[in-house]
């Protein structure tokens, strides 16, 4: 095998670095936690051969055609919505990402969100900071129950069936869910019912989103959108904050429109420090921590790491996400 270069461009668990190394692929990696410039990263992918990148680097049309020698993208994460696939497909790079092995750390996060949205405990919390918790007052802090509720999912993959499963199994929810296709296995084994986009609105009392982040759901939860949701409903979202629209939810919310929220990703992120919903009390907000776990990280970069293993020794890679590529 030729000598090739790889590029890593964040700090990754050493797992993947290694299984590289060891394969005798030489590994370059940025070594700052902080999320590399735009031209340092063009420069480092001009010089390799192969790049593994997280959701912090902009892999749009305009990096893809300066580096369009590169032989494969391997994207730590499942998400991959930093990358212009359709421009990488064009180029015929072929793009692979790390699926399942964040699946549970990150429905864990969307059940943690819902019950701490639902008893207000992130808000409670800070009360006990600013000495507010002065006696027992039976009529306040009151939060809603979710046992025999009905959970409404939008995009119901792997991560949402997980959710959807813990639903099911603490509270006995009735899951009902939004797709492009129908998921029959999530239908036999949690009698999940497949709805129309509006009556998953009008029927959940947890509307939990796992859906990907596309041109046609950029945005999709908006102010009308929200108006057509229960007034006692609670919005998780821990797949990507472009799908809300993070003003429209503060309105909701404000106006009583939906209950309460549970939200991994923001839009923008960072979210800024002042944003109203870090001091609303049925609301909690997360540093889009849903695959932070040590077992999910560790299979991330080990993923990642097989992608480009597997494309130079046995030209596949088996998270492909453009099989469509031109070349
Ligand atoms: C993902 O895998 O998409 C997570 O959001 C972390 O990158």
């Amino acid at each position: 095998m030729k000598d090739i270069k790889v590029f890593v461009s964040s700090i990754l668990p050493v797992i993947g670095i290694d299984m590289l190394r060891k394969e005798n692929f030489n590994v370059v990696t940025w070594n700052d936690k902080t999320p590399i410039p735009q031209d340092i990263l063009i420069k480092n992918a001009k010089e390799c051969d192969a790049l593994i990148c997280t959701l912090t680097a902009k892999i749009d049309a305009a990096f893809l055609n300066e580096c369009s020698h590169l032989e494969i993208i391997s994207q730590f994460g499942v998400g991959y919505d930093n990358i212009d696939i359709n421009e990488a497909t064009k180029l015929g790079i072929p793009v692979g990402n790390t699926p399942g092995v964040l699946t549970d750390a990150t429905a864990d996060v969307a059940f943690g969100l819902m019950i701490a949205a639902s008893r207000k405990m992130f808000f409670m919390h800070k009360k006990i900071e600013k000495d507010e918790w002065k006696h027992f007052t039976p009529t306040s802090n009151l939060g809603i129950e979710l046992k025999n509720k009905t959970l409404g999912i939008f995009g119901l993959g792997r991560i949402g069936n997980e959710m959807a499963k813990r639903c099911k199994g603490a509270y006995n929810m009735n899951i009902i869910y939004h797709n492009r296709n129908k998921n029959t296995e999530a239908e036999q084994l949690l009698d999940a019912k497949y709805v129309s986009f509006d009556d998953l609105l009008a029927q959940s009392d947890v509307l939990s989103v796992h859906s990907v982040s596309s041109n046609e759901t950029k945005g999709i939860f908006n102010k009308a959108v929200f108006n057509k949701m229960k007034p006692t409903a609670i919005f998780i979202n821990t797949s990507r904050g472009a799908l809300h629209n993070e003003e429209d939810l503060i309105e909701a919310l404000t106006a009583g429109r939906i209950w309460g929220a549970g939200l991994d990703v923001t839009n923008p992120e960072p979210m800024h420090k002042n944003n109203p919903l870090l001091n609303m009390e049925n609301v909690a907000v997360l540093p889009h921590i849903g695959s932070a776990t040590v077992e999910a990280r560790n299979g991330m970069s080990r993923l990642a790491a097989e992608n480009i293993i597997e494309f130079y020794k046995n030209n596949r890679v088996p998270n492909l996400v453009n099989p469509q590529k031109a070349t």
